[in-house]
């Protein structure tokens, strides 16, 4: 059988679109982001990005600006980041390198299956609704990406647990890694950009309708209302169910890869098996803003601390 399917958009550039596991990613071919898309290609990408939650592009070499231009086709543009900042001249960039040093800590974090993984900036009450990353300096092997289905692992929940958890909130905010030394840097900037938001551990995908497990494994700390212990014990059986291998998938980059990701429906684990090689790695994100998440309940998250995510100062394109 073949796997591949075909989007005929048109006859003169058809674009082709490749599932890459059962539930979550798709490579797609026969685009040029270099340049503006033709609406059919806009709406081909949008609903493989809602049907495969993250998709992938190969050989796209693209500048800031034609990032940035891309981005833009599918909404507005946020600020690079709103605790790290943003690249240098380009408001909408944020720099994804090696040695990031507000993310990167000495010393030895408690590691658990689930720690690295998160969802982009839940720490805000709207947190960016998809996130567009380009590789630019990859190392030759390691430093992949996962990513994982959040709506899939809602619906393998069992009906009672399901229940349970849709009428449930939880506090999501900036915070080093337990155990992690070396934080200096990112206290200070979660100081100065103070992010805490309370969001449904249950979020109603705004566009599909789907109920999706939102519960960015780095950012959630406590389920409202529950004993510490309840919450503790709650938050690891269900991060450690939103990282089932079966429900991921796994990207090798390449110089001009892009990845385009779905924020409210999955969570990613960016790589550390990078610091134990001897390779550079650069890319660059950008993020589109995101509305506020609403649960089954229809009630939305609120912001306990900091602005919401808005967009970056707009910039000449060419
Ligand atoms: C991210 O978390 O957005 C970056 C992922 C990566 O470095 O692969």
């Amino acid at each position: 059988m073949n796997a591949q399917v075909i989007a005929d958009i048109a006859d003169d550039n058809p674009i082709r679109i490749e599932p890459l596991s059962a539930h979550i990613g798709a490579e797609i071919s026969g685009v040029d982001l270099s340049r503006p898309l033709p609406q059919p290609q806009i709406d081909a990408i949008r609903a493989a990005l809602l049907k495969w939650r993250v998709v992938f592009f190969r050989e796209q070499f693209l500048s800031h600006e034609q990032q940035v231009a891309f981005s833009a086709q599918f909404g507005e543009l946020t600020v690079g980041h709103p605790v790290f900042g943003h690249v240098e001249g380009h408001p909408q960039i944020y720099s994804i390198a090696k040695f990031r040093k507000a993310t990167r800590f000495e010393g030895a974090p408690l590691l658990r299956p689930w720690t690295g993984w998160h969802t982009d900036v839940t720490a805000a009450v709207n947190p960016p609704f998809a996130s567009i990353l380009r590789g630019v300096t990859i190392p030759p092997y390691g430093g992949d990406t996962q990513w994982t289905n959040l709506v899939i692992a809602y619906e393998k929940l069992s009906a009672p647990l399901r229940a349970f958890v849709d009428g449930l909130r939880g506090v999501h905010r900036f915070a080093p890694p337990a155990g992690a030394s070396g934080t200096g840097a990112f206290e200070q900037a979660v100081k100065d950009q103070p992010l805490v938001s309370e969001h449904p551990l249950v979020r109603v995908h705004p566009e599909t309708g789907e109920r999706a497990l939102y519960v960015s494994p780095g950012f959630l700390k406590q389920i409202v209302g529950l004993a510490p212990r309840e919450s503790q014990v709650l938050l690891e059986l269900l991060w450690e169910h939103v990282t089932r291998p079966e429900f991921t998938v796994r990207f090798k980059w390449e110089p001009g890869s892009i990845a385009f990701w779905d924020n409210r429906s999955t969570a990613h684990l960016a790589p550390t098996d990078i610091f134990d090689l001897d390779f550079d790695r650069q890319l660059y994100r950008t993020t589109l803003v995101g509305d506020v998440p609403v649960g089954p309940d229809g009630k939305p998250s609120v912001a306990i601390q900091g602005s919401p995510v808005g967009a970056a100062a707009a910039v000449a394109l060419n």
